[in-house]
């Protein structure tokens, strides 16, 4: 094979295997690298005569740039190739509907407390809140219940030393603010108390009261009664009617317990009211004068009352549900429904 043949030869073998083969570095390598085909007829230039060394020259060359032209064409295709795959994978479809992102909402219990913070706010009523770590004293003895008082026993909490504990009811925030402020007062004190009580359908170690307070000259039970019937009406419907039953609350007097006509049946008796034809909402009375007294208000001048609630219970009430426990399971199952 005479040198012109030899170089035809290498430039089909490259161009045929450019077609089959896609390692076009080792191709490169086979054909133009400097132990490759076509170096290696360079290098035996020497047996060509000094005339025909030009022409020959020229031919390797030629070939020379037809190889490596392939090659360039091939890693443009190569390249090109790639690019639309890339393109068609990452296509986004703009009129695709969208994905709507999964948005959670309030807690039956906070909604709840929203909803009587709204109605109290709406009466002129501010807003203070307390520590849910308290002292013995504050959520105690300053509301009229020394130590080794019998009243105790139906609040029993945790306790962190012997002086401090875990808040049993919102009325220690009463005394705080009376502590600090010149009446007129007018607060209600949203927030989580804690009792010793085991689990069960109506009761939990952890839950949430709401009590309002009101202290200024002349605050009569009649201003009490108003107050609570506007909030009854409010949360139960306009027909709604209140009834106050006598109790005792160490830190009011008098006190009493205060029942609404029930929702469900309107009075007549049912499941709901147990037959009763009303229903036990919140405790409430007229501030004791120890009460005020202790925190630096004069008896003799001002009167007040208080009131306090369980948000659960009216939640419970509210959304028609038996088991206060269902509250605080985080089952997505029942919290959706609300
Ligand atoms: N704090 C009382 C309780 O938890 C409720 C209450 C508050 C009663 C204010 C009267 C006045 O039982």
């Amino acid at each position: 094979m005479d040198i012109k043949e030899q170089l035809e030869q290498i430039k089909k073998n490259a161009l045929d295997m450019l077609n089959s083969d896609s390692d076009l570095e080792s191709i490169r390598v086979k054909f133009l690298g400097k132990k490759g085909e076509l170096t290696a007829v360079l290098r035996s230039m020497g047996q060509v005569s000094p005339e025909d060394r030009p022409l020959v020259g020229k031919h390797v060359n030629e070939v020379r740039e037809a190889i490596e032209q392939a090659i360039e064409n091939k890693k443009s295709s190569f390249m090109e190739k790639a690019m639309q795959a890339k393109l068609k994978a990452e296509t986004i479809d703009v009129t695709e509907p969208g994905k709507k992102p999964e948005i959670g909402h309030r807690h039956p219990i906070a909604q709840t407390e929203e909803m009587l913070v709204d109605i109290f706010v709406g009466m002129g009523f501010s807003v203070v809140e307390g520590p849910e770590i308290e002292y013995d004293y504050y959520n105690f003895e300053a509301l009229n219940l020394p130590k080794n008082h019998p009243a105790r026993d139906t609040q029993d909490t945790f306790y962190i030393t012997d002086n401090i504990l875990l808040r049993s009811q919102t009325s220690p925030v009463q005394v705080r603010t009376m502590e600090n402020t010149k009446p007129p007062i007018r607060i209600i004190s949203p927030g989580r108390v804690y009792r010793a009580d085991p689990a069960d359908a109506t009761h939990s170690p952890i839950f949430h009261q709401m009590e309002g307070l009101v202290v200024d000259k002349g605050i009569t039970m009649g201003d009490l009664k108003g107050v609570l019937e506007l909030f009854a009406k409010k949360v139960f419907g306009e027909n709604t009617k209140i009834r106050f039953r006598p109790h005792h609350f160490p830190f009011t007097e008098p006190s009493a317990e205060v029942d609404v006509s029930c929702w469900e049946c309107g009075g007549k008796g049912c499941r709901v009211c147990k037959g009763e034809g009303w229903v036990e909402i919140l405790g409430a009375g007229m501030v004791h004068p120890f009460v005020l007294r202790n925190c630096g208000i004069d008896p003799d001048v001002y009167s007040g009352f208080a009131f306090g609630m369980g948000i659960e219970r009216i939640a419970l009430s509210r959304f028609g549900i038996d088991d206060l426990r269902l509250f605080y399971e985080n089952d997505e199952r029942f919290l959706k429904q609300f």
